[in-house]
């Protein structure tokens, strides 16, 4: 297995990469999976037209630092030309790879036809595909497929091969149809037939939460790079874990001690990032506390407790009464 993989030159340890999350991998939550090992990251998606029309907002979603590199800034929009205005601006950013979402299955973006709309539209596809490697100039443009619309339409391979025509470095498939969104299962097999169907990397994503998982993922569908979103969540380890399978090196997992620090990092990352007062930033830092708890004797009681939290001080103070209470359900 090759160490490293190229897309369009960028080269990315074939580990494991994370995911686009909307509303849930920041630039705190990029920094710490970054830092547990996830070997490339790629931002939340941004509206092609709303950076078009320079809403600030957007503008912060496209800044990339130097430790989240190599980092890929994400587009969704349904026309060419905005797609082209807006990839011009984001190389201003310097990201190391534009990435199209043709994927996301939320009606409010299905409705404007971008995200995974255009899965039912491949020539459009492919010219939007086309103009935004045209305006990137070099920069590798790479697209994020589902399976397809729905199960009467599994068309990934006619995408990805469009995608490739138009110029695209990589795909990415979700094996799931924009029908299904995050019910049922990942299909895999989709993935090994898009492999089989293109010449350029494919990434693999959908259900990975392990490192055997990851092996899995590789030996099945041949696929070059593995892509983690909900695996990760209160586990950016899951990372170093895949790191150590593929090199065969020894992997102790985190203590619930350990557990509990990452944590509370990710939290002050989070808090020391955030332009908002503790108080609102910690109501986003909330969900994030549950994931890190999930999984323990008594968890399913602290998420309520999470949900409350309003301050640094008091997820701490959590922290501590968590770790003392698995403690305590040790020694019995
Ligand atoms: C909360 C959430 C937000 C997401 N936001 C995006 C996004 O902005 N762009 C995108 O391409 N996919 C997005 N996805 C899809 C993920 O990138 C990924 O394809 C999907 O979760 C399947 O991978 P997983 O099973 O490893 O989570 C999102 C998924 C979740 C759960």
């Amino acid at each position: 297995m090759p160490e490293q993989i190229s897309i369009g030159g960028v080269l990315i340890s074939r580990t494991a990469a994370l995911a686009p999350m909307a509303g849930v991998a920041d630039r705190a939550y990029r920094l710490m999976c970054r830092k547990y090992g996830a070997a490339y990251v790629v931002s939340e998606m941004v509206s092609a037209k709303g950076i078009c029309y320079s809403d600030r907002k957007t503008a912060a979603l496209c800044t990339v630092t130097d430790e989240e590199r190599p980092m890929g800034v994400q587009l969704f929009g349904s026309e060419p030309d905005f797609m082209a205005e807006a990839v011009k601006i984001v190389l201003e950013y310097r990201p190391e790879i534009i990435d199209i979402n043709m994927g996301c299955p939320v009606p409010k973006v299905v409705n404007t036809g971008a995200g995974s709309a255009l899965m039912k539209d491949p020539a459009l596809a492919e010219q939007i595909t086309a103009a935004a490697v045209k305006a990137a100039g070099g920069t590798p443009v790479t697209v994020k497929l589902r399976a397809g619309w729905d199960e009467n339409s599994i068309n990934v391979t006619e995408l990805a091969r469009a995608a490739e025509s138009a110029g695209a470095a990589a795909v990415a498939v979700h094996g799931r149809t924009r029908d299904q969104f995050y019910g049922g299962s990942s299909d895999s097999s989709v993935i090994a037939a898009v492999k089989q169907a293109v010449k350029i990397p494919v990434i693999g994503n959908g259900d990975v939460t392990s490192a055997e998982d990851c092996l899995r993922m590789y030996r099945e569908t041949g696929c070059d790079l593995v892509m983690i979103g909900r695996g990760s969540y209160g586990a950016p380890f899951v990372f170093r874990e895949i790191a150590a399978a593929l090199s065969g090196e020894e992997y102790v997992p985190p203590t619930v001690e350990e557990k509990m620090s990452v944590m509370l990092e990710h939290i002050r990352l989070m808090l020391d990032l955030s332009e908002k007062s503790e108080e609102l930033a910690m109501h986003e830092a909330r969900k994030h506390a549950v994931w890190y708890m999930n999984g323990y004797y008594g968890s399913a009681k602290f998420r309520g407790r999470c949900y409350q939290l309003s301050s640094y001080a008091e997820a701490e103070a959590l922290a501590e009464e968590f770790i003392a209470l698995q403690r305590e359900r040790g020694a019995e």
